[in-house]
């Protein structure tokens, strides 16, 4: 296996993930709106033993669904579950989360200047999926679990210390990456420990000839539930490690919250559709405060470090203007702290090609990626990741007068 790139790893679990994760909500969202959708069946008007029907048209075919309030008299020879595609979301994200972050923990979960060890912050992360779901199962047994409101309340405090707590240990992207996998592991964890057990208890209970227990139902539908609003927050949580500007943002743990309620929200909307319960300034209202959220990140973001040494230390030569900053320090500290990863052949152990592309050794290639610079190291402290090659305030100060006083 000489020369197998681990990047090869990463690109099978990531697109597997996809795959199971699309399929699993995909099946999700079905179900909720064929629920939402159900209508009196003609045998049944009082909608005594079927909740109601739905009739469907797709791909030139007719189709007929109907549920039972509890379950069909006699159960059918075959009956289909849906389950692996929960499970194997879980699995394929598990080893993605451990093939991207606990393998690269020193650069990939430690936020600059940390005191933590590596496998410290491993220990969190694991200890954060783990936790969180025991909690959250705790909850919903407690009696909190017996009204709605106060277990949504409960759930949402849960949520805000994950958020806040992680990200004053953990880098941004870690800590959002932990949140949304901690979310989804209670999602997975609910059809594992509640939902399928129940269902497959109320089989028993048929096949034994008994009327089975509604509560199984119940419990299993609270569950059902809480996963319904849990899904547009986690995939937003998912995509955010793409996205700097919001995990290394010095108010990141308020964006991931707000982004998420957002989400959370908008996914009510979709629910509420389905049964004609809309209002159309529904939807426009969340985009007017998803730009607002743009813009209130935007105004609060940080400018990088100003400092008052600021005279371009060690080229002086075109400093006509006091404020700019001569290309030869700029290139001075991108090959200092920059080029050992974002180089055509980066010499930094692990790895082979240049990080998404970027390479940062000529002027041109450091001009072409100007913006990006700024977002990256000065903006957010996103780069160096975990601030391997320690690159210090001054040097993200100048970087960010450069920008501003002309590339
Ligand atoms: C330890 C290796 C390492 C060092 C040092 C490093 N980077 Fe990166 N950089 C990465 C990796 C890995 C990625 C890809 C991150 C991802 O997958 O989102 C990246 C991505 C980037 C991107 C692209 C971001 C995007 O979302 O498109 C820019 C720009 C960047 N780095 C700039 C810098 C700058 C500027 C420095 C020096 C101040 C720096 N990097 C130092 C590893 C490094």
């Amino acid at each position: 296996m000489d020369g197998f790139d681990i990047e090869w790893l990463r690109l099978t679990a990531r697109w597997i993930h996809l795959i199971v994760g699309v399929a699993w909500i995909g099946a999700s969202f079905y179900f909720v709106w064929q629920d939402d959708s159900l209508e009196p069946t003609p045998e049944d008007p009082d909608s005594k033993r079927l909740q109601g029907e739905v009739w469907m048209v797709h791909g030139g075919g007719f189709y007929n669904a109907r549920k039972y309030k509890v379950a069909p008299p006699n159960l059918p020879e075959k009956l289909h579950w849906f389950k692996w595609e929960a499970y194997s979301t879980w699995l394929s994200g598990m080893a993605l989360l451990i093939l991207v972050y606990y393998l690269g923990a020193g650069i990939y979960m430690l936020p600059p200047d940390s005191p933590l060890s590596p496998l410290t912050a491993v220990g969190i992360g694991v200890g954060t999926l783990v936790g969180s779901w025991v909690i959250y199962d705790l909850m919903c047994r407690s009696p909190l679990g017996r009204s709605d409101g106060v277990l949504a309340i409960a759930v949402a405090v849960l949520v805000t210390l994950l958020a806040y707590g992680l990200t004053q240990v953990l880098s941004g992207r870690a800590a959002f990456i932990h949140v949304g996998a901690a979310i989804g592991t209670i999602m997975v964890a609910n059809v594992f420990f509640t939902i399928i057990p129940n269902q497959r208890k109320i089989v028993a209970q048929m096949l034994r000839g008994e009327i089975p227990d509604p509560a199984l139902g119940r419990a299993g539908k609270q569950r059902s539930v809480h996963n319904t609003y849990f899904t547009l927050p986690v995939l937003f949580l998912m995509i955010s490690n793409h996205y700097a500007l919001v995990t290394g943002h010095p108010w990141n743990w308020v964006l991931l919250l707000a982004l998420s309620a957002l989400g959370a929200g908008v996914r009510q909307v979709f629910v509420l559709r389905h049964t004609g319960r809309a209002r159309a300034w529904m939807l426009p209202l969340a985009g007017a405060c998803f730009a607002g959220l743009v813009m209130v990140a935007t105004v609060t973001r940080d400018d990088g470090p100003v400092s008052a040494s600021m005279a371009a230390p060690d080229a002086g030569e075109e400093a006509e203007e006091p404020s700019a900053v001569p290309f030869a320090a700029v290139q001075a500290i991108i090959q200092a702290r920059c080029v050992a990863c974002h180089a055509a052949r980066p010499t930094f152990e692990g790895f082979d090609a240049p990080p998404k592309e970027v390479a940062l050794e000529t002027p041109e290639q450091i001009r072409q990626w100007a913006d990006k610079i700024g977002q990256q190291a000065v903006h957010t402290r996103t780069m160096p990741l975990g601030n391997v090659t320690a690159m210090n305030p001054e040097e993200r100060a100048l970087l960010g007068l450069w920008l501003r006083t002309g590339k």
